[in-house]
């Protein structure tokens, strides 16, 4: 696996595998890697030739008061856990290769709609950033496929939308949510809790699992399930950001005709946010 810094360097190295006739596959990320990433790797060595991925902790997707500066920095280990998924090329860019005349005279992508509520409102300009880095870093790799986790639900629908509003020849491959085994979704921001956070955590998801349950049992009082399960996550610890039930499709808030749902949360733990989702189709047998 080449790891290379520049996007000179990268357009070489993918128009080669271009001339090789390899199907091109990309796994954009953050680093701090743990399973749900190298999971993403995976998907995409089963499902292309040539896979890249890369590292870059994007300012732009950051606000003012977020863990940019703090956000964990692992290259070595990561260059280990992309070789051993299965990637043959890195792409680490400084903020200068990707933003050469700074953040603030930069082009932005904005996506309405499925960007608006949830994260979009607990991080203003958030999405702005995903979807900006994201649209360079497809101009850059020009990837025939790229693979992303569930567990951001709503970054994917953005990363869907964006691609089909804006007629992007990338096929967008959604991942489902690696999990430990008492139920905590991965994330690089599991790495800021204590030991006594840690045990606590896994109380996000199973207040999901809950309002899920209640509902396949014919339950349709959505208000007072969302009640019941924040009330929860405070017992446990959490100080809850928002806790929404919407159809999965689309994202808008959910009927109660609705089959397709799904439970997406944000929760404070300490400093830490974390986030969580739960999709479920009624008309699925389980
Ligand atoms: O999900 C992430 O790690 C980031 O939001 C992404 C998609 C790499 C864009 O910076």
């Amino acid at each position: 696996m080449n790891t290379v810094k520049t996007i000179r360097e990268l357009h070489a190295a993918v128009a080669q595998a271009r001339a090789e006739g390899k199907q091109i596959g990309f796994v954009p990320t953050m680093g701090n890697l743990h399973a749900g990433h190298t999971a993403l790797v995976a998907k995409a060595a089963q499902r292309s030739d040539f896979v890249v991925a890369s590292i870059f902790v994007n300012p732009l997707q950051f606000g003012p008061n977020e863990d940019l500066g703090t956000y964990p920095r692992t290259l070595a280990a990561d260059q280990e856990k992309l070789f051993e998924a299965g990637c043959h090329l890195l792409f680490t860019p400084d903020v200068e290769e990707i933003y050469p005349g700074g953040m603030a005279g930069q082009t932005r992508v904005c996506v309405q709609g499925v960007a608006e509520g949830l994260c979009g409102a607990s991080r203003p300009g958030h999405f702005d950033g995903v979807a900006t880095v994201v649209t360079k870093l497809f101009n850059m790799v020009q990837p025939d496929l790229a693979v992303f986790g569930q567990k951001d639900f709503q970054q994917l629908a953005v990363i869907r939308t964006l691609v089909r509003d804006l007629n992007m020849p990338v096929q967008i491959i959604g991942e489902p949510t690696v999990r430990a085994e008492d139920g905590l979704a991965l994330s690089s921001r599991n790495g800021y809790l204590s030991e006594e956070q840690r045990r606590a955590a896994p109380a996000l998801y199973r207040s999901l699992q809950q309002i899920a349950a209640s509902i396949r049992s014919g339950e349709r009082d959505l208000a007072k399930l969302i009640a019941i399960a924040q009330q929860q996550q405070t017992a446990a610890g959490f100080r809850p950001d928002y806790l929404e039930i919407r159809e999965s499709n689309s994202l808008r808030a959910a009927s109660p005709e609705d089959r397709q749902l799904v439970i997406l949360a944000a929760a404070f733990i300490g400093n830490t946010r974390l986030i969580d989702n739960l999709a479920f189709d009624l008309d699925a047998v389980t």
